[in-house]
């Protein structure tokens, strides 16, 4: 199993992260990938993922909520320049895109962002770690404006539709908690119907998205990169096979498109 987004830098993990990490080792859980959110979270996440070398991969890049009109050209500038310093270490450029959820009054500053770092992962061939919310029109088109990309649409949650032109695009989708969430529409988006077919499991990597979205029976609480088995677990309901056959197929989408 490999957890494909996980903020184990963040504070939530403060206290104990060194336990937390061993804890995930421990439950089979082969490697962590770690993203970046903004100027000030390069430093903890290449301390962690230097501590924890072979098993915690950094992702760096600027999320859409950090995004202000203020500073975010000096931002940008430490970002870009952190990123291709550790062109080699890095496994994405992530998490970028667009976020409309709580803010939509800086949208251009948004979108030049998550240009710039599109063209930048194709300049140094990397995969992309895409977040996006409420915002699913601009951010596709934004991606098919600038095919071709490798990458990952994180904690997908869309429709069928917004899926099958993600899967066009030769994109993976990040599946997480969220699937084991009550009435949440997911599954069913993944399975299929008669319109479409069901979503290849050769394009889906797992994720938790911690300390953020643990799936349910944890709902609630900080999420750890072993419950992912319980995300698979539901993906091998969905797609009828055994849960262990779901884990080495993820595992090995994970692999191809941040290890290769
Ligand atoms: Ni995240």
């Amino acid at each position: 199993m490999i957890d494909t987004h996980i903020h184990i830098d963040e504070e939530a993990y403060a206290e104990d992260r060194e336990q937390v990490i061993a804890r995930q080792r421990e439950a089979g859980v082969e490697a962590m990938i770690v993203p970046g959110v903004n100027a000030k979270s390069i430093e903890g996440i290449l301390d962690v993922c230097h501590r924890h070398k072979g098993y915690c991969f950094p992702c760096l890049g600027f999320h859409p909520q950090d995004v202000f009109p203020e500073d975010w050209e000096q931002q940008w500038a430490i970002i870009e320049q952190a990123i291709r310093a550790h062109r080699d270490e890095i496994v994405a450029i992530g998490e970028i895109g667009l976020d409309y959820h709580y803010d939509t009054t800086f949208k251009e500053g948004q979108h030049e962002v998550f240009k710039r770092q599109l063209a930048l992962a194709k300049e140094l061939n990397l995969p992309v770690m895409i977040h996006s919310r409420d915002a699913t029109e601009d951010c596709l088109r934004i991606l098919k404006d600038e095919r071709p990309l490798r990458g990952v649409v994180h904690c997908f949650n869309g429709s069928r539709e917004t899926a099958q032109q993600i899967l066009d695009m030769g994109m993976y989708l990040g599946i997480g908690g969220v699937l084991t969430f009550k009435n949440c529409k997911l599954a069913e988006t993944l399975a299929g119907d008669d319109r479409f077919t069901p979503v290849p499991l050769e394009r889906i990597v797992l994720e938790t998205d911690g300390p953020y979205l643990a799936p349910t029976p944890h709902r609630g609480e900080r999420n750890e990169s072993r419950w992912i088995a319980l995300v698979a677990e539901k993906l091998a309901e969905i797609y009828h096979i055994p849960t262990e056959q779901v884990i080495a197929q993820t595992t090995l989408n994970a692999k191809k498109l941040f290890f290769a």
